[in-house]
């Protein structure tokens, strides 16, 4: 792997991960992710960010310096723009390899330096408007924007070359190859970073939202060049359209998304099953588009983000020993971490010798704030009257939309 110039003296660097690992141990990654690290020269030297010891990442870190005639020992400033540990995983050899640079982050930043890795020296905190002036013309700046994705977080930015080193945001899943620039990869693939994009940001920003509008509007002063994320493409040749991406996705949390409708849905024998196809032929009447997911044979990963970025939710499932069927319980609690607010959602299910999904679901969706359509439930198999009722409130729900 080797650096690629972004310009005169700044590197992107990036490691990509293939693995069967998830990623924060809980959401797959079967396309990878790459972590991307960044290197700004001026008479010293700055490294952004850096890596965990993952699948040779560190190892592929090391190749992308020496293609610059750099290596560990060489870095004078360590910049670490958020401590999670996809990012910083590796520190404590860096700081073998390396004891002399000094690692600068935020004030929280620092403090979990220490607890995360027991560095205690060599250490600065930055803040709002603090520079590292790294001699040759080269002057990095600091903002703190808390909350993309932890407290702690803060955007580095090199005003020369108009980059914008933001980590977290504007970042994506997927491994880069030997590619980083947007103007390098075809419509498909912007297609594939858009899909795995719009995952990343509703499994790891979805709680978030708000802030990576308060960064956006933090940072709107600067003339954005290149927007240098620490995952996925970097952009140079239109920054603006993952800024505006990111905002587009931050403005769905809490109110309307795109007009559509994702089914979620879990069955035992069937019986629920049929009542979400007929959900589906009142939806379709209505000639609104719907994505279908069923759990738990689908991963959460992917049946979050079709609930972050639709309007409206059929949940479907039985009752389950006097409660819900419990993956849907998983997936609602995921759901209220995650922020999945503002929805307009239709609920139903068949129960067998008694129901209970009712209340458990009710209790679970209390804090949602959720336009709930009456839920909907029968004994057993669904009588033709059921099947019409269900029919009647798929549309329901698809009317709702259309009148949003
Ligand atoms: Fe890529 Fe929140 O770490």
């Amino acid at each position: 792997m080797k650096a690629q110039t972004i310009a005169e003296g700044v590197y992107c660097l990036h490691a990509d991960i293939q693995t069967t690992d998830l990623f924060e141990g809980i959401w797959p990654i079967p396309d990878g992710v790459s972590l991307n690290a960044y290197v700004v020269r001026g008479e010293k030297t700055a490294l952004i960010d850096l890596v965990r010891d993952w699948t040779g990442a560190p190892q592929q870190l090391a190749d992308c310096l020496a293609s610059i005639g750099l290596d560990f020992s060489r870095i004078d400033y360590l910049i670490l723009n958020h401590l999670e540990p996809d990012h910083t995983g590796w520190l404590r050899e860096f700081r073998k390899q390396n004891p002399g640079a000094e690692i600068l982050a935020t004030a929280k930043g620092i403090n979990l330096v220490k607890t995360f890795y027991k560095v205690e020296t060599g250490l600065r905190a930055v803040k709002d408007g603090d520079t590292l002036d790294l001699g040759g013309g080269k002057v990095l700046g600091f903002f703190e924007t808390p909350n993309i994705h932890w407290p702690e977080t803060m955007i580095t930015w090199e005003p020369v070359s108009g980059t914008l080193f933001t980590c977290d945001a504007f970042g994506s899943f997927g491994t880069l190859g030997d590619r980083v620039f947007d103007d390098e990869f075809t419509e498909t693939e912007h297609v594939f970073f858009e899909d795995e994009g719009l995952r990343y940001f509703a499994n790891i920003l979805s709680s978030f939202a708000v802030f990576v509008e308060k960064a956006v509007r933090k940072t709107a002063g600067l003339d954005i060049k290149i927007v240098a994320p620490s995952h996925g493409p970097v952009w140079r040749e239109n920054p603006q359209k993952i800024i505006d991406r990111y905002l587009k996705y931050a403005s769905w949390a809490g109110g309307p998304a795109e007009k559509k409708i994702a089914v979620i849905w879990g069955s035992m024998y069937g019986q629920t099953k049929e009542g979400v196809d007929a959900v589906i032929r009142g939806i379709e009447k209505e000639g609104i588009p719907y994505v279908v997911r069923r759990v738990p044979d689908e991963n959460v990963s992917w049946v979050l983000t079709d609930a972050y970025r639709c309007s409206g939710i059929v949940l479907a499932m039985p009752t389950y020993e006097y409660a819900m069927f419990p993956p849907m319980s998983y997936v609602l609690d995921i759901f209220r971490r995650k922020h999945i607010y503002g929805k307009k959602v239709l609920r139903i299910g068949s129960w067998g010798w008694a129901g209970g999904a009712k209340k458990d679901y009710e209790a679970a969706i209390e804090a949602l704030k959720w336009t709930s359509i009456e839920s909907y439930e029968w004994p057993g198999s669904p009588t033709e009257e059921d099947l019409k009722m269900l029919e009647a409130k798929g549309a329901e729900l698809a009317r709702a939309l259309k009148a949003e």
